[in-house]
């Protein structure tokens, strides 16, 4: 399938493509910035450069993908205004795009418990834009799965997990995230899903295949 990532430079995204393509499928990466375009075409996806804060409208650089994936992320170093611009506002742009080009699927990379305020005013805002998107592809009529994950680690892979829609705070290696995002993609039993994910014992195959 054809798949465009939003994001695509992105720590979990650079992660994700090269499950993708082992996968068969074939990337569209949108960057923000031109300099990432040789490094995320090596990660194997075939770069587009789209800064979402700046365009309108998104679709052209989506394309004709089968599927999107939500990787941006304003990032720890930003303050509230791009927590709304990127987080939430991307990701609304991204919805927007896929159903203007007709594409069913989108698969969201969110955060864990986003609806249970806390933190500094900044955290709260990224949390409060998190759960607008998510909220807003949930009604979006579109075939949805959200995954959203406790704090993301730079560890190796454990390939286990726990997944679940409600799940206590952990943490779980970027490596996973990225793994059970390429897992979700597949499979259609997991439309119409928002899990949370932390590490745990459960092969990520396994994990999905008891809630679907
Ligand atoms: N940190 C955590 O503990 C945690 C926990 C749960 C969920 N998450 C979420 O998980 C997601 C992925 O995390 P990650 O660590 O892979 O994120 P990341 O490394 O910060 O990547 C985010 C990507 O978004 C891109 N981006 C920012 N502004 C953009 C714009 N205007 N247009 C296009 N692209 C833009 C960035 O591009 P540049 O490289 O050009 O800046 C970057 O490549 C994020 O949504 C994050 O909020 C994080």
């Amino acid at each position: 399938m054809k798949v465009a990532v939003l994001g695509a430079h992105g720590q979990i995204a650079m992660l994700l493509h090269p499950i993708l393509r082992s996968n068969g499928n074939q990337i569209t990466g949108l960057i923000r910035n031109p300099d990432h375009a040789a490094e995320v075409e090596r990660a194997g996806a075939k770069p587009v450069v789209c800064d979402v804060e700046a365009e309108e409208d998104i679709s052209p650089a989506v394309g004709d993908a089968d599927a999107v994936i939500f990787a941006a992320g304003a990032g720890p170093g930003s303050g509230a205004e791009r927590k709304w611009s990127v987080d939430r506002d991307g990701a609304l742009k991204l919805i927007e795009a896929a159903k203007k080009k007709g594409i069913r699927r989108y698969v969201m990379i969110s955060a864990m418990k986003a609806e249970e305020p806390r933190g500094n005013e900044v955290f709260q805002a990224y949390l409060e834009a998190k759960s607008q998107a998510d909220k807003a592809l949930r009604e979006s009529g579109l075939d949805y799965t959200i995954i959203r994950p406790g704090r993301l680690t730079d560890d190796l892979p454990a390939g286990r997990v726990t997944l679940g829609p409600d799940l206590e705070s952990g943490e779980i290696p970027r490596a996973d995230v990225a793994t059970v995002v390429a897992e979700v993609l597949e499979n259609q039993g997991t439309i119409g899903h928002q899990w949370d994910v932390v590490s745990g014992d459960i092969p990520v195959e396994n994990a999905i295949k008891r809630l679907v």
